[in-house]
């Protein structure tokens, strides 16, 4: 057990998953999971087994086909769980089951209904039930950031006798400010007797904007795994961002002493990748993975940057990735182009048939724009899924926009094959087009978000499109890109109800019956 540098243990998959709409398919998180091998990410927690056949499965894909990192599956401290999650990570080079409970006095009363001891007790029998599957365990405790310190001390030295090799610490709720979480860990770390035998690693929420600063802070005072996620994807205002500690820890080496394996020219392609899948948009704002990060407007920082670029720059934005091997395609690249910059982008082709859908698709596009980025490509393949049939697709889509006027949409998709015609007239053309879906499709969804992006900059660029539906709970986001932005938001609404149909959407681990 290595402590000389800090494990990067990515949730991307499991609790950034767990965001409104971001359920993402078996061949989704798979490219994913390539691209964060590639990283040199050190765990990848794959997703939560026993959630549902489609979640195993993704779980066993990702143990079977990773070699260089190890995959990991959450799972409560419960029996069916654990052997759900063994079972799933039986092919995998290095697997890891994590299970976890809550420990704080609201979750133990109100949700689990439990008393302390036999919180102790279950934790300690799932930690050896996991321990007879697989060597690598990981023990957390739920909504630590709210617990008492000396019950906190008790689990773990039960735990870590029981055979756990890492110990998390999540902040669930977000609560912890980093001076209080830095010296909850140095506490923990300083008085449980046999701490020496495990790993302490942190997990912490962004409710307060502050996961990344507690992260770090709980490095400073001894943990030696980071929890975190892509573009800090997670559910309600996310997870600690992966790019900003590994590149924190790295740029601050001075003060951290000690670094990550990440190869941090993967950021910026991941980050991308993670995005298009999920329909997440990067704020341009965003540290390291926003389009601004390493955009100065100012006449002195320009100035300053051309003459030294450390004068404004604290990193390099070629060290995270950006336009690292940028190469533009066009309307005359070969098949075997396309192919191989994806394949650098992260995205691989399960069949011919994949590929060469994906290769006209591409050659469509080019007829419409000239210049074809990283950034096109990416769209143009997650909207190539290729996990499920579609049930809705858009034959054509005919609008009419004039001052004045009511706008009018009059489209044709064809449901399972069979073609309909709907018309419908909308405050503007994007709302008539979604009027018309309804007309033919009556979902009974809820529009609960429509955001339109321009991917890349010029008036060719396309506009990338998400569209949030709700249906009686279960959310899903829908992605659309085009050179025109009605098809684009026509494209995405029909992608949500063809997720709604998919039924990708899946059960959450810490509100599942039996935590
Ligand atoms: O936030 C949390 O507590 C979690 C645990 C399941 C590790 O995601
Ligand atoms: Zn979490």
């Amino acid at each position: 057990m290595s402590k000389d540098r800090v494990i990067i243990f990515d949730t991307t998959l499991r609790d950034g998953e767990q965001s409104p709409g971001a359920s993402m398919t078996k061949s989704e998180k798979l490219s994913i999971a390539k691209s964060l091998e590639k990283m040199k990410v050190d765990v990848i927690e794959a997703g939560f087994a026993i959630a549902s056949p489609g979640d195993f499965e993704s779980v066993k894909s990702i143990a079977d086909s990773v070699k260089d990192s190890t995959v990991c599956s959450l799972s409560r401290a419960l029996d069916k769980d654990i052997d759900r999650a063994a079972e799933a990570l039986k092919g995998a080079n290095s697997g890891r089951i994590h299970t976890f409970i809550a420990t704080s006095p609201i979750h133990m009363e109100h949700k689990l209904r439990m008393q302390p001891d036999q919180v102790i007790e279950q934790a300690v029998a799932a930690v050896k039930r996991a321990r007879n599957h697989v060597a690598d365990v990981e023990f957390s405790c739920e909504d630590a950031g709210r617990s008492e310190i000396d019950f906190l001390c008790r689990i773990i030295e039960a735990a870590i006798n029981a055979g756990a090799s890492t110990i998390n610490i999540p902040d669930t709720v977000g609560y912890a400010i980093p001076e209080q979480f830095g010296l909850t860990m140095k506490t923990l770390i300083d008085r449980i007797p046999n701490s020496d035998k495990a790993i302490f690693s942190v997990h912490c929420h962004n409710d307060l904007g502050l996961a990344v600063a507690n992260s770090l802070s709980a490095v400073q005072s001894g943990a030696r795994q980071v929890e975190c996620t892509i573009n800090g994807l997670g559910e309600r205002a996310g997870n600690a961002s992966l790019e900003e500690i590994v590149m924190a820890i790295r740029t601050r080496k001075d003060l951290f002493n000690i670094d990550t394996n990440i190869d941090s020219q993967f950021i910026v392609p991941t980050s991308k990748l993670v995005s298009s899948v999920t329909g997440f948009a990067v704020q341009p704002n965003k540290a390291i993975v926003g389009a601004n990060a390493f955009a100065h407007e100012s006449g002195i920082h320009q100035d300053g940057v051309l003459k030294h670029r450390e004068t404004y720059e604290i990193m390099s934005a070629q060290d995270v990735g950006w336009h690292t091997n940028r190469m533009v395609l066009g309307k005359l690249s070969g098949r075997n182009a396309f192919k191989t910059r994806l394949e650098e982008l992260g995205h691989s082709f399960e069949t011919e048939t994949e590929l060469n859908q994906a290769f006209a698709n591409f050659k469509d596009l080019a007829d419409k724009k000239h210049e074809i980025y990283d950034e096109d490509l990416h769209l143009l393949v997650s909207e190539n899924h290729g996990d499920y049939e579609d049930k809705y697709q858009l034959v054509s889509l005919k609008v009419a926009s004039c001052t004045g006027e009511t706008p009018e949409a009059e489209l044709v998709i064809a449901v399972d094959g069979t073609e309909f015609k709907g018309v419908a007239q909308g405050s503007g053309p994007v709302d008539a087009s979604f009027k018309a879906i309804e007309s033919i499709v009556g979902s009974g969804v809820e529009l609960t978000l429509y955001s339109v992006n321009a991917i890349t900059s010029g008036t060719d660029s396309q506009g990338e499109v998400t569209v949030r539906l709700d249906l009686g709970g279960k959310i899903v986001n829908g992605l659309g890109a085009d050179t025109d932005i009605v098809v684009a938001s026509t494209k995405a609404y029909l992608h949500a109800l063809n997720l709604l149909g998919a039924n990708v959407v899946r059960e959450h681990p810490q509100t599942a019956e039996g935590v």
